[in-house]
């Protein structure tokens, strides 16, 4: 079996997750670029290669068992094992996300994509982590989901604005981080939950302060930890992000 590492990165055919791919390309890993979409995702495999990157492409949509199933099997079939996975797809399902005024179907799908689907994707991809011998879960998160944060706690900072979809659902996300940590704790799987920080992407209209490569440095970090390396954690660049 290949020595080269193996990596999945969820949503990669774009903004953060099309970066945390090149800058685990740019480490020497082969990058799995898991996309919906037919056209972007190879769009975004042919840049890569341009790059220098050994990038496939893996169809993928998280909300859907047989995709996920699919990908899983091609990885199975090219790789035979998976190091690490990167869980970045994410949408924010829109504004406005009054608590008293939401539409219920924009929870729902938010919490499908950001939430069922790392869980989805997540179990999918386990017996190929196990077939590793350094596996990492990293989990991207955000800030928003912080509780200490959005409650003023500590002196934290409330961040991001009402959003009673997008922001529990990292909350929710980061909840299920750790329950895999725990069901998890007497393997070698590291699993950690990023925050990019407020990045210029399509999910915030561009408004974001930070580039895309920026926002992919933690995810790379958590993604590459030397055994040994913390497990359970929520991390931005600046170090630990309350939960
Ligand atoms: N930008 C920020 O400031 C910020 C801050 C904190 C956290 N984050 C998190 O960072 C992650 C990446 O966000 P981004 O800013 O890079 O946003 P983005 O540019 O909108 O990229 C989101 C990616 O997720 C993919 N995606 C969405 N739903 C999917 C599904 N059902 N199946 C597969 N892929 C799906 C998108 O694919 P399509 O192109 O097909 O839609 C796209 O590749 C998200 O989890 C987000 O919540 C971002």
């Amino acid at each position: 079996m290949t020595e080269t590492k193996i990596a999945l990165v969820t949503g990669a055919n774009k903004g953060i997750g099309y970066e945390i791919a090149a800058g685990l390309g740019s480490l020497g890993w082969s990058v799995g670029v898991g996309a919906r979409d037919e056209v972007r995702r190879e769009e975004a495999v042919s840049r890569l290669r341009a790059a220098g990157v050994d990038a496939f492409g893996v169809p993928l949509d998280v909300t859907d068992d047989v995709s996920v199933a699919g990908a899983a099997e091609l990885i199975a079939e090219r790789c035979g094992r998976l190091d690490a996975l990167v869980n970045n797809a994410g949408i924010t399902g829109g504004g406005p996300q009054q608590p008293s005024s939401v539409d219920l179907s924009v929870v729902r799908a938010v919490v499908e994509t950001n939430v069922l689907g790392v869980i989805r994707v997540t179990n999918a991809m386990l017996p190929l982590l196990r077939r590793s011998a350094s596996p990492r879960i990293v989990n991207m998160s955000s800030s928003v989901g912080s509780l200490a944060r959005q409650s003023g706690l500590g002196g934290e900072t409330t961040t991001g604005p009402v959003a009673v979809a997008y922001a529990p659902s990292k909350t929710f996300l980061n909840a299920v981080t750790l329950q895999y940590v725990r069901e998890l704790a007497d393997t070698n799987i590291l699993i950690n939950a990023a925050c990019p920080g407020f990045v210029a992407t399509d999910l915030n209209g561009f408004r974001g302060v930070r580039t895309p490569a920026q926002g992919a440095a933690t995810a790379i970090r958590l993604a590459t930890l030397p055994d040994g390396g913390p497990t359970g954690g929520f991390f931005e660049d600046a170090g630990v992000v309350p939960w």
